[in-house]
């Protein structure tokens, strides 16, 4: 099993968007970051390895933890994202490394005492065989440490758009639950199970309640609408259905989005599993 489709979807328009929404992604996360990195508890001069690092913002944290005595290396598939992420690892002159690689096979000598990811880990065609790959670069008794979406029914910033946009875009087709694909990690017996076959022990999950907030600043409800247009199921939605329903999806975004608007800011929820294993 390849990873090829994931590699062309990250290196094409996708990661090109990301690396746009880079800020705004990395603002709507934080209270993953925060939670994901309190778990994590990189300590000074550990040797962490980032999965799927995406533009760097849990990497760069991660390098500024472990000092000048540790490293920070993330690896992703997606040049665009990584490109991003050695930008900004040079302007804050942060020692991060970024590589491009792909977990599933991937090669360095084992000694990672951490390995995390942020949102990085569900995309794997053969999870349980990646996992092992994964484990054998983590030293003995390293730790893994990962944040992944649970179901969509639980993280209205998936769902609400898409329900609001339901009578303009033509039938969902049904989804494998676990196919590649940012929800394919939302069944934690599943999630338990590929990391139990891959060897890892000591699985733990902590589920994260959070608000995703998606729009802020001058025009909140605009910036929400924006968020939604460019990244996330909705927006994927729009693309495949054709960019001429673009001006009705915005007009009915703005009208149920206005109805999340609190404190300058637009918020949907989200809800996360972070996972925990030892190698
Ligand atoms: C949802 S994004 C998250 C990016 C980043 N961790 C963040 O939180 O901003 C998923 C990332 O996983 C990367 N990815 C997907 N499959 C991968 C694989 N097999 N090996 C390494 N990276 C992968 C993608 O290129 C993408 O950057």
């Amino acid at each position: 099993m390849s990873n090829a489709e994931q590699i062309e979807y990250w290196n094409g328009k996708v990661g090109e968007t990301w690396v746009k929404m880079q800020e705004r992604m990395d603002r709507a996360l934080t209270p993953v970051t925060a939670a994901l990195l309190s778990l994590a508890a990189p300590q000074p001069g550990e040797d962490v390895l980032d999965i799927g690092c995406g533009s760097g913002e849990t990497t760069l944290a991660l390098a500024g933890a472990v000092g000048d005595d540790g490293h920070a290396t993330g690896i992703d598939i997606s040049e665009p994202l990584l490109a991003r992420a050695r930008a900004r690892a040079e302007e804050l002159l942060s020692a991060a490394d970024f590589i491009c690689a792909d977990a599933a096979t991937y090669r360095d000598d084992p000694g990672f005492d951490l390995i995390i990811s942020r949102f990085g880990v569900m995309f794997f065609a053969d999870p349980v065989a990646t996992f092992a790959n994964v484990r054998a670069l983590a030293a003995p008794d390293g730790r893994l440490c990962f944040a992944c979406w649970q179901p969509p029914a639980d993280n209205g910033w998936a769902t609400f758009p898409l329900t609001t946009l339901a009578s303009l875009l033509p039938p969902q087709p049904a989804a494998d639950p676990h196919a590649p694909g940012p929800f394919a990690f939302a069944d934690p017996e599943r999630v338990h199970a590929i990391l139990a076959a891959a060897g890892w022990t000591d699985i733990a999950f902590l589920a994260l309640p959070f608000t995703m907030v998606i729009g802020e600043g001058g025009d909140p409800v605009a910036a929400a609408v924006d968020f939604n247009l460019r990244i996330g199921p909705a927006a994927r939605a729009i693309r495949d259905a054709g960019r001429e329903i673009e001006p009705a999806a915005r007009v009915a975004l703005a009208t149920a989005l206005a109805g999340h608007h609190s404190d300058g800011a637009v918020g949907l929820p989200g809800a996360v599993w972070l996972v925990s294993a030892r190698a």
